[in-house]
């Protein structure tokens, strides 16, 4: 039973899909799942709650007045205490109220105060799908980590081929074991994450630095925390919140990273180097703010390479960097891989317009020592860390390092 103690809210939304949820339903319970049902108005008229109810022994609320008032059983606390919330089928309209904020029925209303993992499995006509307003929809939702299954090509109940059915319910159960399954893979490993950029002094004034925005080394921190891992992140001036549940070491220079680097370097079974350190500081900082007017010539030294000064400790460390380029990605990453004596090394592109520097997606290819190199499409920074975490555990098994 590969759901035994995990507790999943499926809503089901009205789209004659809905016929397929009962078996998948019947799976989850298989599994070993806890699962409640939550249904809205539309979705009663086309399975009778009873189903439901009979398959998950519990009752099936469908509108906010269904639940006791008063008692703890409310919108809060039914997506609160699930391990996460499963839509299948997902109408256009359920993930356009998701992606809009609006809750004004009972299960968009779990949705709105969810904190758990959220996964849909859309059903709809094909011109919906493909209608602009609900790809924005998906693409928003998708970019604040929620889980799209599906939909698939096929015939569609309107008569028409064309992509829109709800994936299978066998492929939804493997989709959310994985998903809650994957979760405490990094149980037990403690990971140092680099992020941000670094900033060095001119005058009391001014600074030379670089456009990263820290998002994807605070995703890597997130998504490791979320995993189970203990994260330590150093990170560089950012405008962002550090996760929560990671000890954060907040720094300004290179210099400063360099050594808080090496102060935790002991503790750590993977360094993951995502900051865009600053390569050049000026030889001299001045005490006093340069005028304008007069002509400046800055003379600039190379700053540590915190990476290339790493020594692994004894047994197992897996060192891993990041390579920003404009050009020659592959082969740029390749040189930076060797010669930083890195296990893997994450490239990308970062004149891509929907990659590198203050984006919330990226789009980036691993390459490792052993020879393997994986390619990504366009995704958001906490799927790349993901993914980034899936090739740091493959390479942290026994026989590897
Ligand atoms: N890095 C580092 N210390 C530095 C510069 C970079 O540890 N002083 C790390 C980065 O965190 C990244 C990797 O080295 O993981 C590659 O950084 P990148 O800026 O792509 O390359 P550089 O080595 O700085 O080379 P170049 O700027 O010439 O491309």
């Amino acid at each position: 039973m590969k759901l035994s103690g995990k507790r999943i809210l499926l809503g089901v939304t009205g789209s004659i899909a809905a016929y397929k949820t009962v078996y998948l339903l019947r799976r989850l319970v298989e599994e070993g799942a806890d699962v409640i049902v939550v249904m809205t108005v539309a979705a009663a008229k086309f399975i009778s709650p009873l189903t439901f109810q009979v398959l998950s022994k519990k009752p099936v609320p469908i509108e906010m007045f269904d639940l006791n008032q008063g008692s703890e059983i409310t919108h809060i606390y039914l997506g609160r205490n699930a391990d996460m919330i499963l839509i299948a089928p997902a109408t256009a309209n359920m993930i356009g109220k998701m992606a809009s904020g609006i809750c004004d029925d009972l299960l968009s209303t779990i949705l709105g105060a969810a904190n758990c993992p959220v996964m849909m499995a859309p059903a709809m006509d094909s011109e919906m799908y493909e209608n602009p307003v609900v790809r924005r929809n998906i693409s928003s939702l998708r970019q604040i980590g929620v889980d799209f299954i599906g939909p698939q090509s096929g015939s569609l109940a309107s008569g028409a081929t064309g992509i829109g059915r709800m994936s299978e319910p066998e492929e939804i159960l493997s989709f959310a074991v994985d998903k809650l399954t994957a979760h405490n893979d990094m149980e037990g490993k403690v990971i140092l994450v680099t992020a941000g950029p670094t900033r060095e002094s001119i005058d009391p004034a001014r600074y030379i630095s670089n456009m990263s925005s820290g998002k994807m080394g605070y995703a890597i921190a997130g998504a490791a925390r979320k995993r189970g891992g203990k994260v330590i992140m150093i990170s560089g001036p950012t405008a962002l919140t550090p996760p929560s549940g990671i000890d954060c070491i907040h720094v300004t220079t290179t210099e400063e990273m360099y050594t808080s680097v090496m102060n935790r370097l002991a503790e750590a079974d993977v360094v993951i180097m995502a900051a865009a350190v600053s390569d050049f500081r000026p030889v001299e900082k001045s005490d006093t703010k340069i005028k304008k007017g007069e002509s400046v010539t800055l003379n600039l030294v190379k700053t540590t390479d915190i990476l290339s000064e790493i020594q692994r400790k004894k047994g197992r460390q897996l060192i891993v960097g990041f390579a920003a380029e404009t050009e020659d990605l592959i082969e740029n990453a390749r040189v930076k891989l060797k010669s930083k004596h890195l296990d893997l090394i994450v490239a990308n592109d970062i004149s891509h317009p929907e990659a590198g520097f203050e984006k919330d997606t990226n789009m980036v290819t691993v390459i490792d020592k052993w020879g393997g190199i994986t390619g990504y499409p366009v995704m958001p920074k906490s799927e790349v860390a993901d993914r980034i975490l899936d090739h740091v555990l493959k390479r942290m098994g026994p026989g590897n390092g």
